[in-house]
This record gives C-alpha cells, structure tokens and sequence, in this order.
C-alpha cells in the first residue's frame, strides 16, 4: 500500500438523512448491526486511514447522533444540515467556509460493510491514477434502489444516474455508485456550486458532481470493488438484517481462520467488538456480543448469550445468559444459569442450573451447584452452597452484603438473610433461615424443631389412600 498514514486531509461522512424507509423513531445511521452503529462501522473503516479530519453531516436525530459521535470519535467535527436537501447539500455544508486541499473522501454513514482495507485500495488507485474525481463502484446482482454507473463506449465514467431518474435501458447496468468518492479537494469545491436540483427527488445530488467534471474534461474513474457485498447501503430493515447476516459471515470466518470451532456457524453470532482466541468452541445458537474476550479451550453453548464477559481458559457455559461477568478458569457454569454485572467466579468454580448470580465474587474450587439465587455476596474458596440457598439482600428499601468465609458449607433451602457473615469452615443446618453471623467452625441452625404426631392421618384423614397405607404399614409392623 503507498498510502502512507495521514495522506488523506479531510474525510466527510454523510449522516444526516431522515432513513424514512426504516419507519423508525431512531436515527438511521444509529441502528446496529454486529455490536456496532451504522456510522460506528463506518467511522472504524475510515479510522484505518488515519485522515487528518472528519467531517460528520448530522440532520435527524442530531442530538442522538452527536451524543454518539461523541463517545465514538470525538475528535470528529459535526456539521448539522437543518433542511436535508440531499447529499450535494450535504456535502457543500461540510466544505462551507473551509479551506480545501488535498485530497477529499467522501462517503455515506450508511454502509456499514465497507473495510478500511478496501477504502485505502480504492484511495491508492485514485492518487496513483492522479485522478480528479474517483467513484468506488460494484456489480450488483440486484441494483435496484442504487444510483447506475454511465460508462461511455470506451467503458470510461460519464456519469451517475439515480434509480428514479434512469431510463428503462439504464435500469438494466448492474454496475452501482457504492455513494464513496475521493476528491481533489479544489476541483470539488468548485463543481459542487454547479449542483442544481433538475431531477426526479428534486433535492441536490452529489453524484452529479461527476458528470459536471466529466463535461468539463477532468479526468475521473470508477473503479471497481470486487465484492459487492462490501457497499451495500442500508436504508431498510430488510438490508438490515442483510448486512447483519453477512458481517455475521465474515466475522465467523476470520475467527475460524484463527482456529475457532464453530459448530453452526449461521446461528452464531458475534459482535465485531468481541476477541475469541483459537481452540475456542461454540455451539449453535449462541451470541458472543459487547466487549467479550474468550480464552482458549473455552466452550460456549449451545444456546447461550456473553455480553461484555471475560471468559478464562477452559471455562464451558452451557444454555446461559451472562453480563458483565467474569468466568475463571475451568469454571463450570450452566445450564440454564443467569450471571449479572459484577460476577466473578473465580478458577474452578460452577454456577449450575438455575442459579442466578449479581454483584458477586465466588472464591476458587467454590460450588453453587442449583437453584440458587446470589446477590451481593463474597465466598471465599471451597466452599458449597446447598441446593436452592438464597441470598436475601434486600430488605424492601437497602441491598446488603453478605460474607461466606472458606470451605464453608451451606446446608441445602438455607435463606442467608443479609447483612451476614459466616465463618469460615461454618456450616448452616438445611432449611435454616440466617439472621446472625456464624463464627468460624460453628453450625447455625435456624428452624424449628421437628415433632412428630402420631396417627394424625388416620384420624384426621380417614379413609384415605394415605389412611391406609399407613394402616396397612402398622399391620405389617
Ligand atoms: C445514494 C446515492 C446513490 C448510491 C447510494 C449508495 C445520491 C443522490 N445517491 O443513494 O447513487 O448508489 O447512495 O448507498 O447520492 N444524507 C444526508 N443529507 C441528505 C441526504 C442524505 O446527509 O440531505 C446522507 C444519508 O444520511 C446517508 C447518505 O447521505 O447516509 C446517502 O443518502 P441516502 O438517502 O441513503 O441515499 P441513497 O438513496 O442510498
Ligand atoms: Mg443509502
């Protein structure tokens, strides 16, 4: 690649349409595909480039859309376009009152496919080519909607027709303007004055700038983008879920190039935010979303959704949901297990079924085996807790701690009713409810004691089932 970093001055994305064919009360360039906004997708491909500026045009949802650019790209200007008169508008208000040189790129927030590999390609054979004006283009097996790319006899670039204003015959070239153009930064500044609104949306058309350098003589190029599939532009819920599909493709491919095991990859999802590492293994159905990374040896699924997790080595989580949670090392955790924000289980552990975790740490070896419920807790090391143990830390109006000390066993049905804590070594008796800390080595038993009345089904429940086996039992002696 001879594009050296920082080649290119000004970057201008176009993020300001209203995306009425999304019927939606959100900014269009703000829906997500693969863990990413529309214009965050687009701004990682441009961020490759390494331009010395961005120009970003906002118009619908602006508020919504700066207070995304914000987080995303702050060192991003934004430009609002109150009247959305089109892309030439748009792209007029970004140069308005400044100093243009060098080259310009120009390009929509709404192609979420592009690569940045393939935006310095396209930028590498436009300064090679020491063109005016460059076009990224593609074979569309289905152009409609796009604007047409008009090749001359000699197959050089004429100009771009929109879909509304193409004639029959020009509805039949596949070939697509992918709305990416790079600029001699001084000679569109001067075409885009001409732009004019003679056509079917009445609105100012940036890809009329090409046919106005045409006429002029300036020497331009479309050039070609092998796979097509990198332009598509969303403007609809159908290209939506389109573009998610195939990011979903190609984000599976790259970490199965890295040495991850999919099993079905069509119904594995993951985020272009997420790290997998090799010999990783996911099972169908499973979505792996936010900031997750997973270790290697981890087995994730079937069935089972990580948003910004940190999974160790050798971890497995089976038919379960979990949030901003930590999994150690060989732990074990699932099926059917609910981890919130601020879990960690530490190396060894298992979180089994139907146990629910939040704002917790599991100390290493420890077990919470089943139909659990812990919340604000901190156990220390090889420990168990018994069968459906609930952590009771909230009183109706505060959350409290409680602290579970090592190799503590915590008797099956045991309610641990917060602030508590239990020693370490302790155990609880089964069905205890806990109300005062237990001291190291001590039994806190919290129930009454059992009585047993005699014959009571016999004269209570005469007559029944029960009556009777038990008097056939007393028969028998
Ligand atoms: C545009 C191109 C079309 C190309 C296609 C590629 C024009 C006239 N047409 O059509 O040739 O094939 O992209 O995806 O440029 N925008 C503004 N302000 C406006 C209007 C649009 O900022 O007043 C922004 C939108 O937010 C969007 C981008 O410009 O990100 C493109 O606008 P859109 O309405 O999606 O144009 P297309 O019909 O897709
Ligand atoms: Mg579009």
């Amino acid at each position: 690649m001879n594009l050296e970093a920082g080649a290119i001055e000004t970057v201008i994305v176009l993020a300001a349409g209203d995306g009425t064919r999304m019927k939606s009360n959100q900014a269009k360039v703000l829906h997500t595909v693969a863990g990413r906004s529309l214009l965050g997708h687009v701004l990682t491909a441009v961020n490759y480039l390494d331009p010395k500026e961005i120009r970003i045009v906002v118009g619908a949802g602006r508020e919504s859309v700066e207070a995304h650019i914000a987080e995303i790209a702050p060192a991003a200007f934004t430009i609002f376009q109150e009247k959305r008169d089109g892309t030439g508008h748009a792209a007029q208000l970004a140069l308005a009152g400044k100093k243009v040189s060098g080259t310009v790129l120009v390009l929509a927030g709404d192609t979420p496919m592009l690569t940045g590999l393939s935006l310095a390609r396209f930028l590498e054979a436009h300064v090679v080519g020491g063109f005016v004006a460059s076009v990224l283009t593609a074979e569309h097996p289905d152009p409609t909607g796009y604007g047409r790319i008009i090749r001359d006899e000699n197959g050089e670039l004429l100009r771009i027709v929109e879909e509304g204003d193409a004639s029959d015959e020009e509805k039949f070239i596949f070939e697509i303007n992918s709305g990416v153009y790079a600029f001699e930064g001084t000679e569109l500044v001067r075409a885009i004055a001409k732009l004019d609104k003679a056509n079917a949306q009445g609105e100012l058309y940036l890809t009329d700038v090409i046919g106005i350098l045409k006429s002029e003589g300036a020497s331009i190029a479309a050039i070609m983008i092998e796979d097509f599939t990198e332009i598509l532009g969303v403007n609809d819920r159908i290209q939506l879920a389109e573009s998610a599909a195939l990011l979903r493709d190609r984000i599976n491919e790259s970490w199965m190039r890295e040495g991850v095991t999919m099993i079905d990859p069509t119904t594995t999802w993951i985020d272009s935010t997420a790290q997998l590492s090799s010999d990783v293994i996911v099972h169908p159905g499973s979505a792996i979303l936010g900031a997750t990374t997973i270790a290697t040896g981890a087995v994730i699924g079937p069935r089972t959704t990580l948003t910004d997790c940190l999974v160790h080595k050798g971890a497995s989580v089976l038919e379960s949901v979990a949030v901003d949670a930590v999994i150690g090392e060989g732990a074990i955790v699932g099926p059917f297990t609910y981890l919130r924000h601020g879990t960690v289980l530490h190396n060894f552990t298992k979180a089994g079924a139907f146990v629910e975790i939040k704002n917790s740490t599991v100390g290493a070896g420890s077990k919470v085996p089943h139909l659990s419920y812990v919340g604000d807790a901190t156990i220390g090391e090889g420990t168990n807790i018994g069968a459906a143990t609930i952590f009771v830390n909230y009183d109706g109006v505060d959350k409290h701690r409680t602290h579970v000390g090592d190799h503590v066993r915590i008797g099956s049905d045991t309610m641990l009713v917060a602030p508590l804590t239990i020693g370490d070594g302790a155990y609880t008796a089964a069905g205890s409810v806990i109300t005062e800390d237990i001291p190291a080595g001590a039994i806190g038993v919290g129930r009454a004691r059992q009585r047993n009345v005699l014959s009571w089904v016999m004269r209570k429940r005469a007559g029944t089932q029960s009556a009777k086996a038990a008097e056939a039992s007393e028969k028998k002696g």
